[in-house]
This record gives C-alpha cells, structure tokens and sequence, in this order.
C-alpha cells in the first residue's frame, strides 16, 4: 500500500461534498497552525488527505498561510505526496479562463514569507535542489488521470507566483509574460519548496479563472472569477477523483 496523496485545496475548493470524511485531525507543529485540521477522506472506495489551504471558509489569504505548517502537518500524518489545487490568472495565449494546466516550472515573486525549514536556527545549513520544482512523475500520472477523466488540459506551463493578495497591474503581467510565464498565482511558493524539503512528490493542478490584468477588454471582477471556478471545480475535482482511484 502507497502512502496516501494528499490534496491541498485552493479557491474554490475548500470542502468536497461527495467525498466522505472518515475523521478530521487536528496536527500541532513546531511551526504553528495549519491552516486546518487534516480531514481523512473517502471518495468511491479510496482514501486520501485533504487541507484546505486558504482555512475552512476561505478565511487566509496567500501571505498568511502558514505554509510550513501545512506541509510539515501533511508529513506528520503520513502524506507520500501532495497534489496542490491552485486558481491562477491566463498570461499567455492558449492559458484562458476555464482551462487546466499543469505546471512544470515557477517563477517566485513572492517576499516576506517562512520559506525554508533551514531557517539556519539549528545550526544546520542546507540546500535542496529544485531545478525541476513539480515531481515529473506525478505530473504524468496527473496527465493520465485527466485523459481517463476526458479533461482537456495544458501539460506544461511556467507559473510566476506572486505576493498578493491585490491582482497585478498590466504593466507587471506583460512583465511576467517577458519572464516567460505562462499562467500568475500566489500560492505556489514557498508551499512547492517546502515540500521539496520535506521530500513530498508534489504536483499542482491550476485552473485559470481570469486573464492576467490588462489581458481583456474589462477589469477582473470576482463574479468573473467565481463563474469559472464553479464550473472549472466540477472538471478539477473529476481529475483529482481519477488521479486518487489510479493510486491504490
Ligand atoms: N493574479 C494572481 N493570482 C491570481 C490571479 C491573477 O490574475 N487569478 C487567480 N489568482
């Protein structure tokens, strides 16, 4: 038996109605709270993790998640790997409200937050490679998991991850996009970093909800946003729901 995945819901997925919650743990860390307790859940038959990263009722934004907490409360109840469930903005072409994409590489814009594990506060210095940030096996598997489910998606995408939680401006999107970025978000990092240092398999499923600003003729307005969420959810939690019964 492979040690569970673990999901870690975005916007738009805070809860699972469908899924069956077997328990819900309650984990202390050194770091502090998570943003949750970890529910222990069943969906037809199998059994898998889920945080809810923004809290229960969406209450945390992106620079207050404590993401050390979170990664370090899915390692303590056993996680094997971690699927992050992420809402981002469209940057370039083919990236536009509605689809899914699987990122393989990151841009981090982000300041400010506990990024690291080696804080340096046990004398200890190290340095993880991260060359390739997403675990490319997972990726695939993920790639397999939304052919079976009949999902369309985009494979491969840079996604630039920035502080929030104001939307950028357009003059930093059409930056971003000069970066080579793909899709814009702000929770990638340092949740993927921090899961190479705990040495979790971690992948990110990312549905775009809104062209990056400046992208469209309008401004980015949340009713715009939950529109997509609430259909592109339906098609994420299919995948997850694939990617879960293919585990064992
Ligand atoms: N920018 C940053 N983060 C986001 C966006 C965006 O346009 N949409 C959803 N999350």
């Amino acid at each position: 038996m492979r040690r569970p995945i673990a999901v870690i819901g975005g916007t738009g997925l805070c809860d699972w109605p469908g899924a069956h919650m077997l328990s819900s743990e309650t984990v202390s860390t050194p770091y502090g709270e998570p943003s949750a307790p970890v529910q222990h859940m069943e969906y037809q038959g199998a059994e898998f993790l889920f945080l809810p990263r923004h809290g229960v009722g969406h209450s945390l934004p992106p620079h207050a998640i404590n993401y050390r907490a979170n990664i370090h409360a899915l390692k303590a109840v056993g996680a094997g790997e971690v699927i992050a469930v992420n809402a981002v903005g469209g940057i370039s072409e083919r990236f536009v409200a509605g689809v899914i994409a699987l990122p393989e590489q990151i841009n981090d814009y982000t300041w400010g937050r506990e990024h690291t594990f080696y804080d340096g506060r046990d004398g200890r210095v190290e340095h993880v490679d991260f060359s390739y940030p997403y675990c490319e096996e997972l990726r695939l598997r993920l790639c397999a998991a939304a052919q079976d489910a009949d999902i369309d998606i985009e494979p491969y995408g840079t996604y630039a991850v920035t502080q929030g939680p104001r939307l950028e401006t357009a003059a930093e999107i059409r930056r971003l996009a000069r970066d080579g970025n793909d899709m814009v978000g702000m929770t990638a990092m340092p949740e993927a970093a921090l899961a190479r240092e705990a040495g979790l398999d971690y992948a990110s499923v990312c549905l775009v909800v809104n062209p990056g600003a400046g992208l469209s003729d309008t401004l980015i307005t949340m009713e715009d946003i939950q529109a997509v969420i609430d259909t592109g959810m339906l098609q994420v939690k299919s995948l997850l729901s694939h990617a879960i019964a293919s585990h064992g």
